[in-house]
Order: structure tokens, then sequence, then C-alpha cells
């Protein structure tokens, strides 16, 4: 094997259609600056992954994503050590299992001297991410190995992964909620009220559909105010389906206070991090930040996003 030997992973947000995406309707998404960078140097015994961050390195998962990441590139288990760095918060709802699985399958093939075609390093990325959550749509490993900017995104086989034509970078303020989530927990939950009540949740999810359409022709056309409307109507969508919690109400009002034109929810939900919309981002994220909350800025476009944490 080529010894050291790296891969990436990019983080992504969710800006409107979560939960409604695993059901066949329309997401938009985009790649975000920060991310997870996996390296693999010589290690002894059976291949294993060591990570900066606490709550991943003690993940149980972990291990059987080395496996299968090991078994999809024919690679041999022993030998191997797997370093994580993350710049993204795990748990938050901005992609980093995806973004793990990408890093860690880019790094592995790396030091296979195996070259993934983009389209690769989406099927065994979305079939590792089922390791963390049983019912994925394929959208957090499509902007882990897509990278670049803003995309529509439906699922399928293959899935359909349109990048926008917007007429400015979108201004965004993620925000961080203290209240730990999981996603494969929201994902199975919501799964279960379907298959209670599928024709109440099935209108919900033709409801969200319609917001995301018109969230993506207000993007398009730079109107960020049209956008901030349908964050906000996303996100009474995302409380009627069950997947969100008061901490993250609460928070997006805060930042709507603060001057946000929208918040919401972003990813699996019950917790984790809000997206906002917000003509001046920077003065946003300093009024949350005053309080004690953890932010992130990007402005994401048709091409790489760029960012900043706080
Ligand atoms: C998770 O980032 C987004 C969900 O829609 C699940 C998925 O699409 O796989 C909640």
């Amino acid at each position: 094997m080529n010894l050291p030997a790296h891969g990436r992973g990019a983080g992504k947000v969710i800006l409107l259609g979560e939960h409604a995406v695993v059901y066949g309707r329309p997401a938009l998404a985009a790649s975000l600056p920060l991310g997870l960078v996996a390296e693999v140097g010589a290690g002894s015994g059976a291949a294993r992954l060591e990570s900066d961050h606490a709550q991943l390195d003690t993940d149980p998962r972990l291990a059987a994503l080395v496996a299968e990441a090991l078994a999809i590139l024919d690679l041999p288990a022993r030998e191997v050590v797997i370093r994580v760095r993350s710049e993204l918060e795990p748990g938050v709802g901005l992609g980093s299992s995806a973004a793990l699985c990408v890093a860690v399958l880019r790094a592995l093939a790396s030091a296979g001297s195996r070259i993934l075609s983009r389209e690769e390093e989406f099927r065994f990325g979305r079939r590792l991410e089922a390791i963390f959550h049983g019912h994925p749509s394929g959208i957090d490993p499509a902007a882990a190995a897509l990278g670049g900017g803003c995309f529509r995104f439906l699922r399928g086989d293959p899935p359909t992964i349109a990048p926008l034509r917007l007429a400015r970078a979108l201004p965004l303020v993620v925000a961080m909620s203290t209240r730990p989530r999981s996603t494969g927990a929201a994902v199975t939950g919501l799964r279960a009220r379907w298959e209670a009540d599928p024709t109440r949740y099935e209108r919900v999810f033709d409801d969200v559909a319609s917001v995301v359409e018109e969230g993506i022709y207000a993007a398009e056309r730079g109107d960020l105010e049209g956008l901030g409307r349908a964050f906000d109507r996303n996100q009474a969508l995302l409380e009627t389906l069950g997947v969100s919690v008061p901490e993250v109400e609460e928070l997006a009002e805060r930042a709507r206070r603060a001057g946000a034109l929208g918040a919401k929810l972003t990813g699996g939900g019950a917790g984790g991090a809000v997206v906002a919309v917000a003509a001046e981002p920077d003065a946003v994220a300093r009024v949350l930040a005053a309080s004690g909350v953890r932010t992130i800025v990007a402005r994401v476009g048709a091409d790489a996003a760029e960012g900043r944490a706080a």
C-alpha cells in the first residue's frame, strides 16, 4: 500500500427538504467548506480508526465502516491505522457521517492505488452511510463526494443532482444548538409515524416539495426574502412531521430576531444545528455568538462555498 495516504469529505447543509427527500421529494443542499480529513498510515494488527473527536472515537459503528470500506476496495484488513481530523462538529446535522465515509473511502482508495470515479465515490459512500442510518436518501454522500456549491437533489438510482445557477451566492448562518441528536433516531421515528398514517405524511411531504421548489426559484433569482419565507414554512412542516424540538425552534427564533430572513433546523433535526439566511450574516452570527452560540457563516454559490466557523 502507498502510505501515508489522505482523503477528504465535505460536510453539507440542507437548505430545504430534509426528511421528505427520503420519501422521493426534492431537496436543496450545499456542500460546506468544512469537512473531515482521513489519513491512512502503517499500523499493527487489525485495521482501526482513531479520531481527534471523542464523540467519533467512541462510536461503535466505526469498526464496521472500516471493514466495509476495505471490503468494497478489496484491500487487506490488517496493518493500517486511519486517523481522522474533523473540522466539522459531529452529530449536529452537517453531514459529518457521510463526510467521514467519503474521507475514509478516498484515503483507503489512494493507499491502495485505486482511482474511484465520482459516481463510485457517491455510490460506495452511500453504502457506507447506511451503517449510520437505515434509510439514507443519498443527499449527504452526494454533498460529501461532489463538493462544490448548491444543488437540487432527488433520490433515485442514480439520483438526480442538479447544480443551481444562482444570481448571487447565498449568505447563510449555521448556529449550533446544545441539544445532541441522532439522524438515525429521527429517521426511524418518522418512518414509524409514516407507516401508521401514510396518507397524512405523504400530504405533508407534498407540501414540503412545493416549498422546496419555491425556495429554489427564489434562490436562483437572488431573492433572499423569498428564500427566508421558504425556510420558515419548511420549519413549520418539519414541526408537523415531529422532527423538531423546542431548543431548535427557540434558536431559529433568536436568529430571526437578530435579523435573519428565515431560519429552520437542518439535517436530521430533533436537535443539532439551525440554518438561517440573512442579508448580513456576520451581524446575525455576532448577535448569536454574544450569547455563547457557536456559528458558521458560509456563502454558498454555484461553485465551492466560502465560510468560517466562530
Ligand atoms: C440527513 O442529513 C437528511 C435526512 O433527510 C436523511 C437523508 O436524507 O438520508 C434526514
